[in-house]
Order: structure tokens, then C-alpha cells, then sequence
């Protein structure tokens, strides 16, 4: 027997992007934005920031395994029982927590590649055959996916909207999916960019469909602008979500952010402006890439995709935004090493963004666009 499993030797390591830090020290630049990680650009909102200060007094204390408060308000806001919901330290956790709970060693996980890369990493990392399907014009392939559906198929993973891509797949296209999935399947709907996806009319709310092998995923990391306490919250069958509680880490998620969860749920003011300033963000920055004829994925979400011809020009585009103090995301290690992505900013970081993006156009005259 190995001391490590070969399937862990295997693992790339994961390489997150540089951080604020890093860049003002390597390049020398006072002044650094980070586009990276499709995070609220605005901050947490005040309300969260005072409730979790007046409370952090009580941190001595293990918090509520149970996170009842959290999860009673969650129920009351999406029209189920607590019985349906389940916290966990981002939603990446509850994912962590869903591929312990009901995998056994023969099953088989299925799942677009170049999708999100946490759950890549989860997948692999299960030591389950996982089988990776590749998606079409950067967009789920579910009909591909659909027939890759085996008797050992246990856990397929949906990302919608999509995160490297932004694109997303349609209801018809969601309901002819199911149809193929078997009721001891379960499918991991992640919809950690709901929120900003919400105004598209075929755009599914999984919620809405209610099907007993679903489990639906969303985050506070993104439009609640909470991405550092880590909580995540999930919904399903109450068969799925009491052993999914039985195998979460008991006192996940942490007390801070039980509390932080509890108050940006009263907080619907900072949601409706941060999703505003996303689409109005959205909407300049689509319309300026494309005068300067740039491609990217038209998006649902809060970031933006741009396409080269090669990874050797995405690189060099990183690189030059980087010295003038963006930081931006390349995806090679997503597995689109020709594309970057761009989380959208603030007006004010955006409006950089572009005046940048303007300069670094001249500078390299000719730079070949897709
Ligand atoms: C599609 C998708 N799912 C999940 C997550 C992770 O969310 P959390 O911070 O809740 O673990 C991300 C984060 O980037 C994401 O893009």
C-alpha cells in the first residue's frame, strides 16, 4: 500500500491567482485592483460588518452545529422546511461534503470539463472514476453529458451559470437533462451566480423544480460579498440533507460566519445594489471590448471572458495588466489557456480596466484578437 493514493500523487497542485500583496511587492505599484475571483467588488455590507463585530466577544464558544438560526432563516426565505437546508463552509464544503456522504468506491462522477476548477479538484481527489465531458462552444454539453449516463453514474456535477464562462444552459435544456438522470443519481446544481443571472428569463432556478436527486448549491461568496468567512448554504430531500449533516464537519461553518450569514440575509438594500452596479459594470465593459474588438463569452454573471488566438497572448495580456496593477485571471489551468477572465469591478475599476486596456493596445500594435 502507498502512503499516498496515486490518485493524490496525481493532483496539480491548485494555483490561485496573485494576491494585492504579492503584486505591489513584486512590481513595485502602490495602487493594485484585483479582477480576479469574481468576489462583490464593494466590500461586505456595514450591517454585516457591525453585527459580527458586536458578537465576536462570544468566539470562545464552539458555534451551533446545527447553525439553526441560519438555516430557519434561509427555510422561511425559499419556502421549505429547515429539514431542506444545509450550511457549510462555502459551498465548495457542502461539495466536499456531498462526495463524502454518497460515494461508494465503485461509483462513477460525471461532469464537464473546464468547468469550475474546485470541483475538478474535489472529483479527482475522490479517487472515483470520474468522467470528463467536453463542453461546445464554451457551454455544457448536457446532451453529451446525458449519454455518458451509466448504472454506476452517482454524482453529476452542474455548474449554472457557469464559472469560467458565464454562459448557461437553458430550462428546456435543463428538463430534457433530467429526464436521463436515474433517481439514485444525484446532481450537484451549483449556482453559486444565481443572483446575477436571476433577471434571465430561461435562465433555471433550480429551486423552482424541486427534484427529490437535486441538490442545489449557492454561496454567500459572491453578491453577498462574504468570500472570506466561508459559508455556503445548500437544499435538497431532507433524506439527502440529514446525511449530508451527519458528515459535515460538526462545527462547520464558524461562528462569524453564522452571524455574517444571518445579517446579509436582512440585508436585501446591498443585494439589489450590487447587483445593479454588476449589470450596469457588465454592460460598459461588453460595450467598450467590443468597440476596441476584443471577443469574450457574452456572460450571466459578474465576470467576463475574453478569447485570444493563443495562450501565449492571454499570458502576455496578464502579465502587462499585472505591471500596471490589475489583477486579472488566466485560465490555463482551467483548461482554456487562449482565454482570461475578468471580474467586474466597481465603475471606478472598471473604467481603469479599460483605460489600460486602451494603452496596452497601442503598446502592441497589432496584438492579434480571436
Ligand atoms: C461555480 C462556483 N461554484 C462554487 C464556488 C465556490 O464558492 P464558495 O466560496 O462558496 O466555496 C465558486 C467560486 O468561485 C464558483 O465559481
Amino acid at each position: 500500500m502507498p502512503l499516498v493514493p496515486k490518485y493524490i500523487k496525481d493532483l496539480g497542485a491548485y494555483k490561485p491567482g496573485k494576491s494585492i500583496e504579492e503584486v505591489k511587492r513584486e512590481y513595485g505599484i502602490k495602487n493594485v485592483i484585483k479582477l480576479a475571483s469574481n468576489e462583490n467588488p464593494t466590500g461586505p455590507s456595514e450591517n454585516v460588518i457591525n453585527d459580527v463585530n458586536k458578537t465576536l466577544y462570544k468566539s470562545h464558544r464552539y458555534p451551533d452545529p446545527s447553525g439553526y438560526e441560519l438555516r430557519n432563516l434561509l427555510a422561511k426565505k425559499y419556502d421549505l422546511k429547515i429539514e431542506n437546508v444545509v450550511l457549510g463552509a462555502g459551498s465548495e464544503g457542502i461539495m466536499s461534503s456531498i462526495m463524502r456522504t454518497f460515494l461508494n468506491p465503485t461509483d462513477e462522477i460525471l461532469a464537464a470539463r473546464n468547468s469550475f476548477i474546485g470541483f475538478r479538484v474535489l472529483a479527482n481527489a475522490s479517487g472515483n472514476t470520474v468522467n470528463w465531458i467536453k463542453m461546445k462552444n464554451y457551454r455544457y454539453d448536457l446532451e453529451s453529458m446525458a449519454k455518458e449516463i451509466n448504472e454506476y453514474t452517482k454524482v453529476i456535477y452542474l455548474a449554472n451559470p457557469d464559472n469560467p464562462t458565464g454562459t448557461y444552459f437553458n430550462v428546456d435544456e435543463f428538463n430534457g437533462f433530467m429526464q436521463y438522470v436515474s433517481k439514485r443519481t444525484i446532481v450537484i446544481f451549483d449556482e453559486a451566480y444565481f443572483e446575477y443571472a436571476q433577471s434571465v428569463k430561461d435562465c433555471p432556478d433550480s429551486m423552482f423544480y424541486r427534484y427529490d436527486n437535486v441538490i442545489t448549491l449557492r454561496t454567500f461568496s459572491k453578491v453577498y460579498g462574504l468570500a472570506g468567512f466561508r459559508l455556503g448554504y445548500g437544499f435538497g430531500h431532507e433524506n439527502l440533507i440529514s446525511n449530508l449533516m451527519k458528515v459535515k464537519l460538526p462545527f462547520e461553518p464558524s461562528f462569524p460566519a453564522q452571524i455574517a450569514g444571518i445579517s446579509a440575509l436582512k440585508d436585501d438594500e446591498y443585494i439589489i445594489k450590487s447587483i445593479s452596479l454588476n449589470n450596469d459594470g457588465r454592460k460598459y465593459l461588453s460595450y467598450e471590448l467590443s468597440l476596441l474588438g476584443f471577443k469574450f463569452i457574452p456572460s450571466v454573471t459578474n465576470f467576463i471572458t475574453i478569447k485570444f488566438k493563443m495562450e501565449l497572448e492571454a499570458l502576455h495580456f496578464v502579465e502587462e495588466m499585472l505591471k500596471r496593477g490589475i489583477i486579472i485571471r488566466p485560465l490555463v489551468g482551467f483548461g482554456w489557456p487562449e482565454c482570461v477572465r475578468i471580474t467586474i469591478g466597481t465603475m471606478d475599476q472598471n473604467i481603469f480596466f479599460i483605460k489600460t486596456l486602451k494603452e496596452i493596445k497601442e503598446e502592441f500594435h497589432g496584438i492579434s484578437i480571436n
